[in-house]
């Protein structure tokens, strides 16, 4: 596997074969990108990994100070799976100047549910991910589900962009006992790690419950009721809540009696920890 940190550099090794398979990621890597990677190995492309942990799309009580960076390993991760190629470029080279121009994400898809949590996130999220998507070219990218919002938000902006990028997803990798793998569990304290997969296991509690609501009232009695319960056992929760898949907006009384696809958000603080999952459903 070939690392290179700049831009110029970026474009000559891309130039040496075509078809491209990116996967954009922060870094600190573990078994859920090694999946996104082998997916991409999958399509039969060139992979592309870059790892830059993006201050844009941190909010200013947020933890990008402390993020982990483990660039060594996980270049050697990387390699060991089959990557052909890491951009691992710094900040002077993704934000030479002050990144004044933005991608703006729609409101009514970006405002909500972790958008609403951590304002000006999807924005971040969206301007550093179309600037890969022109400083690489890839003819796909990969993308896991466990950050589903921001797969539905890259996803329409793709549309909206007429971006030429197959976006594949790529289903979430669990812990045995069912935390859904995530740099951030790193944070964890030894207990809190026991405790972590209550976020899991209030989803499928509420994905279980949702499905038997037949109006919204009902529905909200019951997100209400999961969110209380999560709150007993010690977390913090933003939010816990039944969605439907295609645009995330709460399911309507029609969408129940015709047992829309939906699919269960939730995001909690565990202490210090911010933690995000969902189910389909
Ligand atoms: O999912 C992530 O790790 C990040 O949000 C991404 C897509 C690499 C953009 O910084």
């Amino acid at each position: 596997m070939q690392t290179v940190h700049t831009l110029s550099d970026l474009r000559a090794a891309l130039r040496l074969r075509s078809g491209w398979a990116l996967v954009p990621t922060m870094g600190n890597l573990h078994a859920g990108h090694l999946g996104l990677v082998a997916r991409a190995r999958e399509l039969g492309a060139p992979v592309v990994a870059s790892i830059f942990v993006n201050r844009l799309q941190f909010g200013p009580n947020e933890d990008f100070d402390r993020y982990p960076r483990t660039l060594q390993r996980d270049a050697e991760m990387l390699a060991g799976a089959g990557c052909d190629l890491l951009f691992a470029p710094d900040e002077a080279q993704m934000y030479p100047q002050p990144q004044t121009f933005r991608v703006l994400p729609d409101p009514a898809l970006a405002g909500i549910l972790d958008g609403a949590a951590r304002p000006g996130h999807f924005e971040g999220v969206t301007t550093v991910v179309m600037k890969l998507f022109h400083m690489v070219q890839p003819a796909h990218a990969v993308f896991g589900k466990k950050d589903y919002q921001q797969l539905l938000i890259i996803r329409r902006m793709v549309e909206q962009f007429a971006l030429d990028i197959d976006i594949v997803a790529v289903e979430t990798v669990r812990a045995e006992d069912g935390l859904a793998l995530s740099s951030r569990n790193g944070y964890l304290t030894p207990a809190q790690r026991q405790q972590a997969p209550q976020l899991h296991a209030a989803l499928r509690a509420l994905a279980q419950a949702a499905r038997r609501a037949t109006t919204p009232p009902e529905l909200a009695a019951v997100e209400r009721d999961a969110l209380l319960a999560l709150q007993r056992q010690g977390w913090a929760p933003d939010y816990l809540s039944l969605r439907r898949r295609s645009d995330l907006q709460p399911l309507s009384a029609d969408d129940l009696l015709h047992a829309t696809p939906g699919v269960v958000l939730g995001a909690a603080r565990l202490g210090q920890t911010r933690l995000i999952d969902n189910l389909e459903c």
